[in-house]
């Protein structure tokens, strides 16, 4: 359950800054431990949000590289849905001038995963060339990350093929040189496909009959999410000895990267914005206020892009 609370704006810790939130977005992993998942990690209650932006209002005592009018991403934590948001100053990242505000409310999670999963192709099939020529299904290929993929693949040279559930979603899809689209639909994917790699948001039978009928020996799989809700059975995963399986956190590697990388990584991420790669469609704002509305149109099978949060009203 999600509900409003007003709370008092405590004082700032040492190493601390005060964010006045300006947009944040709902992804589909903020609403994972709203249901109770992740309860061995989330301690409730709590501020879901895990992307947003906002400007410093004010910081503790020395922080020397942050100042109060400043726009910066706070990454590593849960909280952007509410007004003003503490964060250590080692965690907030500042957002170029020529990114507007809307852009950088979803600059980091999906453009910092594809390029997460592009990296971790790249290392499978041999460096940084590895992924010419490769034919690489997209599931869920009409989701933000999804398109993400799309573009950034068929432009580095991959035989990309989207794989959407409906007509009316491959219609949407951008258009690139040699990219290709499979319409699923509800029926198994069947065995004519046949791909070095697969990166798959879906998990549940569409991951597992992947995994099993249309990766060539040697191939990966790399899973991502789990749109259907269900993971990947171990029997499908036990079948193919012959092809890499694993499960992509971009969690992992932000708690891990230390702040040089992930200052390098949002620099790709912001460079991906401009060269339009990384641009989501914004499917509407909501004031905070209107929370339940904002996660009713997050819910329609209508949306159309990302819904975002304006904490300030
Ligand atoms: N591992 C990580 O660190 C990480 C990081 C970020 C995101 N993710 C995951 O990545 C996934 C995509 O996130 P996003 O923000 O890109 O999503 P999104 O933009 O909200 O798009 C989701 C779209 O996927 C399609 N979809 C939903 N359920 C599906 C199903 N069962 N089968 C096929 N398609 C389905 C729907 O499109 P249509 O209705 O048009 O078919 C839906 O609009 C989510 O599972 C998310 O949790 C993982």
């Amino acid at each position: 359950m999600i509900r409003l609370a007003s709370l008092p704006r405590p004082a700032l810790d040492p190493g601390m800054v005060e964010i006045a939130v300006e947009r944040a977005a709902i992804n589909p992993s903020d609403l994972i431990p709203v249901t109770g998942a992740y309860s061995n990690r989330t301690v409730l209650p709590f501020v879901p949000g895990f992307e947003g932006v906002g400007t410093v209002s004010r910081v503790g005592a020395d922080v020397t590289h942050l100042k109060p009018g400043d726009r910066v991403l706070p990454l590593g934590a849960s909280g952007l849905w509410q007004t003003y948001l503490q964060r250590p100053a080692e965690w907030c990242f500042a957002v170029p001038a020529d990114v507007s505000t809307e852009q950088a409310s979803t600059a980091y999670v999906n453009p910092m995963t594809t390029l997460r999963l592009i990296a971790a192709l790249k290392e499978h099939f041999g460096g940084s060339c590895g992924i010419v020529g490769r034919r690489i299904g997209v599931t869920a290929a009409g989701s933000a990350i999804g398109r993400m993929l799309l573009m950034r693949l068929s432009a580095e040279g991959a035989e990309v093929t989207a794989m959407v559930r409906s007509e009316a979603t491959a219609a949407r899809l951008p258009t690139s040189p040699g990219l290709q689209t499979h319409v699923t639909g509800h029926q198994p994917i069947g065995k004519d496909l046949a791909f070095d790699a697969v990166v798959d948001a879906v998990g549940g039978d569409t991951g597992g009959d992947l995994l099993r009928h249309n990766l060539s020996p040697g191939g990966v799989l790399l899973q991502y999410g789990a749109l259907s809700g269900i993971p990947i059975a171990q029997e499908a995963i036990s079948a193919r000895p012959d092809v890499r399986f694993s499960f992509l956190w971009l969690r992992s590697f932000v708690h891990s990267a230390g702040r040089e990388v992930l200052t390098r990584a949002l620099a790709q991420c912001f460079d991906g914005l401009r060269d339009g790669a990384f641009l989501s469609d914004i499917a509407g704002t909501y004031p905070l206020s209107h929370i339940t509305e904002a996660l009713a149109h997050q819910d329609s099978p209508d949306r159309r892009g990302k819904v975002l949060i304006d904490p300030r009203c």
